[in-house]
């Protein structure tokens, strides 16, 4: 089931999935993975019964633009579907927005799994920690 967290346990797992997948492993101090566009934006988290399992943010960024930003699946459940059925459910809530286009910075390393899903690279972007080069993808709304 995908749906915002609303416990206070729920909103601290999901901001710990967060950081394990997308911050722990570069050695990123806790509080990093979170930034001031949280307070705005909607939330998602995949949940196996009680477990949050993944996790991805929403950012309306105009009328007509929306962004994906913080997409990170445990581990131990990558490539099973969820990161896919995570990003289908915001793209869905991003076109009922009035989004003719949503946009991300992919990792270079998920490419393929934003390939698979449609988006097209626009252009190489940031460089994340000194090491992680990013793409700015795009993907427009199908009529
Ligand atoms: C990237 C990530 C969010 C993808 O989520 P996931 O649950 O592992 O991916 P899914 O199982 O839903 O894969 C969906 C599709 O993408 C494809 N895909 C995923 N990773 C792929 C890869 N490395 N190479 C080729 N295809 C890939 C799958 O084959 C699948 O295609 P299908 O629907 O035709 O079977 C997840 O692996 C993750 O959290 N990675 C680490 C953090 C990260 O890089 N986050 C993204 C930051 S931009």
């Amino acid at each position: 089931m995908i749906r915002s967290p609303q416990s206070d346990e729920e909103w601290n797992h999901y901001y710990d999935l967060r950081y394990r997948v997308l911050r722990e492993p570069w050695q990123q101090a806790r509080g990093s993975e979170r930034n001031e566009g949280d307070a705005q934006a909607e939330h998602f988290a995949y949940f196996n019964g009680a477990e949050i399992i993944g996790v991805g943010r929403l950012d309306v960024m105009r009328p007509d633009q929306c962004q994906i930003r913080f997409m990170a699946v445990d581990p131990r459940y990558q490539g099973t579907g969820i990161g896919k059925a995570l990003m289908l459910h915001m793209e869905d809530i991003a076109w009922k927005h009035g989004a003719e286009e949503v946009i991300l910075h992919a990792r270079e390393i998920a490419l393929p799994f934003y390939k698979s899903l449609n988006y097209t690279v626009l252009e190489k972007s940031h460089l994340l920690f000194d090491e992680i080069q990013h793409y700015l993808m795009s993907k427009q709304y199908a009529k």
